[in-house]
């Protein structure tokens, strides 16, 4: 059975998805939830499941302003905080056990986050501040969601090993140099690690090489990642022409945000930025770009993954290791002590 981190914040959406009025059912870690703006503007996240008869509150709608979510079944109403307020039915009275259990979920940075552990442990300050990236210029900015097949550790894997890059998106994102440099990992803390690979006289992949001020040549890169437990990663990528400052190159800043939904399939939230072709045109294609990559790339073979591993446990079915899973190795047994940590708590 797969094991998570609880006392942790997950990334449950894009702050914009939720709209007054709007009830949103989604799956965090097996535990189907929903979730919608009340009236105060702050994010409400209930068990998706009515206690009376069971019905998914999802299938109901938003009432009172905001303040509570109605069954479509009976007519039970819930608060934010799961307490049931309203009962049409008979005397009106309600019964004590007419409630659902809420969790804790917080706006920041145009992100929603759910603390899916003990409520009176949510800590805020361990939300990461991802502020830079999601305040980039729209035109500057290409963001998405991509629901996925697979565990939320493959995906994670696949940000924290980029030397994919260079097969999987050979012709776009790759050009080779992440395969034959090694990265370097170090640990930030009890809850990051950060991987940088840095390659000097190789061409840069074709997507970024076409936005240098001369193609063809060879450049200085850098990719350097840095993971936050459990599935939450920022990435800058950038290059810039051989023995030139960073600055005169083109960099990128982009976040990559994993959460569980089952332990087979998992939800993902991108969002890259650039400091470069920042115009309506270069976006939507920059745009094609990402989304080829990632929904006809990455997504079919993270699947497949899936799909070839089924119910086994990764570690046990002995990966190979090559000098790029450096990172990710140093990530899953940091994650694992985490939450052995939490279990003997
Ligand atoms: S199932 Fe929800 S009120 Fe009956
Ligand atoms: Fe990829």
């Amino acid at each position: 059975m797969t094991s998570y981190l609880r006392n942790t914040w997950y990334v449950a959406g894009f702050a914009d998805e939720f709209v007054p009025g709007k009830l949103v059912a989604r799956t965090l870690l097996g535990e189907p939830l929903v979730l919608f703006r009340t009236d105060d503007g702050s994010i409400a996240a209930l068990a998706d499941r009515c206690p009376h008869r069971f019905a998914p509150l999802s299938a109901g709608k938003v009432c009172d302003g905001g303040r509570s979510v109605e069954c479509a079944y009976h007519g039970l109403r819930f608060g934010a905080d799961g307490a049931c307020v309203h009962n049409p039915q008979g005397d009106g009275r309600i019964p004590k056990a007419a409630a659902v259990p809420a969790r804790v979920a917080r706006e920041r940075d145009r992100l929603v986050w759910l603390w899916v552990g003990d409520s009176a442990r949510a800590d805020e300050s361990l939300i990461p501040d991802y502020s830079r990236a999601t305040s980039a210029a729209e035109d500057a900015t290409v963001r998405g969601y991509m629901p996925t097949a697979c565990g939320y550790q493959l995906l994670v894997d696949n940000i924290l090993d980029l030397s994919h890059a260079d097969y999987l998106h050979a012709g776009t994102l790759g050009s080779g140099a992440l395969t034959r440099c090694k990265p370097q990992v170090s640990d930030l803390g009890e809850r990051g690690v950060r991987i940088a690979w840095i390659s000097s006289g190789d061409l840069t992949p074709p997507a970024f090489d076409m936005h240098l001020r001369e193609q063809g040549q060879p450049t200085d890169q850098w990719t350097e990642v840095t993971w936050t437990a459990p599935g939450c990663m920022q990435l800058h990528v950038g290059s810039t022409l051989l023995g030139e400052s960073r600055e005169r190159g083109v960099d990128t800043l982009n976040l990559h945000l994993a959460t569980p939904e089952t332990a087979t399939s998992c939800h993902y939230w991108f969002w890259t930025t650039r400091d470069f072709a920042v115009h309506p045109q270069a976006n939507e294609q920059i745009r094609k770009i990402v989304e080829h990559a990632f929904s006809m790339q990455d997504k079919p073979m993270l699947e497949a993954q899936q799909r070839v591993i089924g119910d086994a446990e990764f570690g046990a079915l002995n990966p190979v290791l090559l000098p790029g899973d450096a990172g990710s190795v140093r990530v899953r047994r940091k994650l694992a002590q985490l939450i052995a940590q939490e279990q003997a708590e």
